[in-house]
């Protein structure tokens, strides 16, 4: 098995490529961090029930979002400057149709919460189709994408949305990985992540009972227990 990529490039400094693998490893903390929550909640732990429902709607958002990004950004301007990986591409969109479903479907499943069967199940099989999706990404299309060291120019209305994804991102990821991913964003994003990432810890005491976290310097997330 070909180990996961670094963050950071090889001169330790960000690239585009380390948001990207940032959200990767946000959606494996997540389903992970979900996983053992439901396991909770189906031993009668039922006091983070609302939350969790939140949290989840949160995340599909979040997984929308991703998908989007790359849909209509990532993967068009790679294609432009590679042709050869159209194939990948095209691969690569169909899981984000399969995926996305999914998530609906497990609205459906936090709606029956405390009963968490359901829920349960839909998590384990997100995780088991969005890691092999994740890992090809990582595989094929991250060493493309190394090359882009300017995060683009950003709305002064969309600092806030951006600020919040980055904290959610953020959390877990080692500090030097994070202020290399820093001195690369725009000033009014920079200026906006404390406060952002303060009220990201709280959310994650709130549904998770922690704001513990590893401090990865790649894709994959620390182990999660309780
Ligand atoms: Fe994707
Ligand atoms: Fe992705």
């Amino acid at each position: 098995m070909t180990p996961p990529p670094t963050l950071l490039d090889d001169d330790r400094t960000a690239s585009l490529a380390t948001p990207l693998m940032m959200s990767h490893h946000g959606f494996r903390r997540d389903l992970q961090r979900f996983a053992v929550a439901l396991e909770a909640v189906a031993h009668g732990e039922h006091s983070r029930v609302a939350a969790l429902r939140e949290e989840w709607s949160r995340f599909g958002a979040t997984l929308h979002g991703h998908h989007h990004s790359e849909d209509t950004g990532v993967f068009p301007s790679l294609l432009q400057q590679r042709p050869a990986v159209a194939w990948v591409l095209a691969h690569l969109q169909a899981d984000h149709r399969q995926l996305d479903p999914l998530v609906e479907r497990g609205a459906a499943a936090f709606a029956r919460l405390p009963d968490a069967g359901e829920a349960l199940a839909l998590v384990r099989e997100l995780q088991a189709l969005l890691e092999p999706h994740l890992a090809t990404e990582e595989r094929e299309l991250i060493p493309h994408l190394r090359a882009g060291k300017s995060f683009p120019p950003l709305p002064d209305d969309a600092l806030e949305l951006y600020a919040q994804g980055f904290a959610w991102a953020m959390h877990g990821i080692a500090p030097d990985v994070v202020a290399q991913v820093e001195a690369m964003l725009p000033e009014g994003l920079r200026a906006r992540l404390p406060e952002a990432r303060a009220a990201y810890r709280a959310r994650c005491v709130e549904v998770w009972g922690t704001d513990a976290a590893g401090a990865a310097r790649t894709p994959i997330p620390a182990p999660f227990t309780r």
